[in-house]
């Protein structure tokens, strides 16, 4: 079986984005592929805002959801990205393979820069760990040797860096230690907008809620978010990104829910308006969310524990094992084997 890795970053609770844009892939590949799973915790602390009360929570709450959307942990390697040491260290080694050039030209990076304030003599504190994130990401993908990773579009130049670091070592070593993973994005849900804005992709971090649905809040406010989602005023339900972003987005999250085509979906309402529609979207998100929070409830702190501990020993193997593979070829001693 082909092996995929892809993780998810405990910050806050998850968003519709996080669902259509990977676990929902994740979830559909669980019977064809060799999957390892995880959850991001140490990617959770970059920006040094989460409070450790929140990290706990949201970790193990990250657990659920997997579990609650249907990851199934006889088939998948669920994990915490903490409980493998392996992943800092390498990470520390691949950073002293990479430029402050190629990490300050990351987007994400910028993105997330610009929403630290500049104080008033023009300093701005930036966590360190917001620029070295994209070399713990390679570590959490190189360590297991994958041949893919789904990811949604937003992340897609951290896996470009991921192979281009990958690529530099194996010719600087002359070794063939990494694989190169490959991306998958699917199309439908690759990037969920905000409901308000849909030049900002939907996100947990955005100012204002309003155009953002997360999954564990309240279904009845959710499904306010779709009746009042920003719409056009041509009323006419087509998919073009162009000319009418905020209903191709709304169009884009229906076929995602109802796995319909967009042409089907433009079909149906061809003769109808926005507010039949977004109704009916509204339904559809409702007997999504309920299926799924009844599930999250069932999981208690023993169960999760139980789900951790069951691929640990598994994970743990694969992750050491590379590990020391790149400590030898870069010259460590192992002061066991000395
Ligand atoms: P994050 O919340 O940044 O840890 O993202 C976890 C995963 O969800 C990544 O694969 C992202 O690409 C994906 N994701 C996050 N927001 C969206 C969105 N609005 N649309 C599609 N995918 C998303
Ligand atoms: N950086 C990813 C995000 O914010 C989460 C993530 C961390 C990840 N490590 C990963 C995704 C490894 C895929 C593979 O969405």
């Amino acid at each position: 079986m082909k092996r995929i890795v892809s993780g998810i970053q405990p910050t806050s609770g998850l968003t519709l984005g996080n669902y259509l844009g990977s676990i929902k892939q994740f979830v559909q590949m669980q019977d064809n592929y060799e999957m390892f799973i995880f959850v991001a915790d140490l990617h959770a602390i970059t920006t040094g805002l989460i409070s450790p009360e929140e990290l706990r929570q949201n970790t193990l709450n990250l657990v659920r959801s997997y579990l609650a959307f249907g990851l199934d942990p006889n088939k998948v390697n669920l994990f915490i990205q903490s409980t493998m040491k392996e992943h800092a260290e390498l990470g520390y080694l691949l950073m002293c393979q990479t430029t402050l050039g190629e990490l300050n030209r990351m987007t994400q990076f910028k993105d997330k820069s610009a929403k630290f304030q500049k104080e008033a003599n023009g300093t701005q504190k930036l966590p360190t760990g917001l620029l070295i994130y994209p070399t713990l990401m390679a570590a959490d993908i190189l360590l297991y040797s994958p041949d893919y990773v789904p990811v949604g579009i937003d992340q897609k130049q951290h896996i470009e860096l991921t192979r281009n670091i990958a690529e530099r070592i194996n010719n600087k070593f002359k070794t063939e230690l990494f694989k190169i993973p490959d991306i998958i994005i699917k199309k439908e849900g690759a990037k969920i907008m905000d409901l308000c804005d849909p030049k900002v992709k939907m996100s947990k971090s955005a100012t204002t809620h309003k155009g953002v649905i997360f999954l564990n809040d309240p279904i009845d406010v959710s499904c306010k978010k779709i009746l009042s989602a920003k719409t056009d005023s041509l009323n006419k339900i087509n998919y073009d990104v162009d000319q009418q972003p905020e209903i191709a987005n709304l169009i884009n999250i229906y076929s995602c829910l109802s796995d319909m085509t967009i042409d089907d979906i433009c079909n149906k309402y061809a003769n109808l308006g926005y507010k039949e529609f977004k109704q009916d979207l509204a339904n559809l998100l409702q007997d999504f969310l309920s299926s799924y929070q009844e599930k999250f409830k069932t999981y208690n702190d023993d169960y999760v524990r139980d789900v951790i501990e069951k691929s640990y020993t598994k994970v743990k193997e694969i992750a050491k094992a590379k590990l020391d593979e790149v400590l030898e070829k870069l010259g460590f001693v192992n002061y066991e084997k000395c």
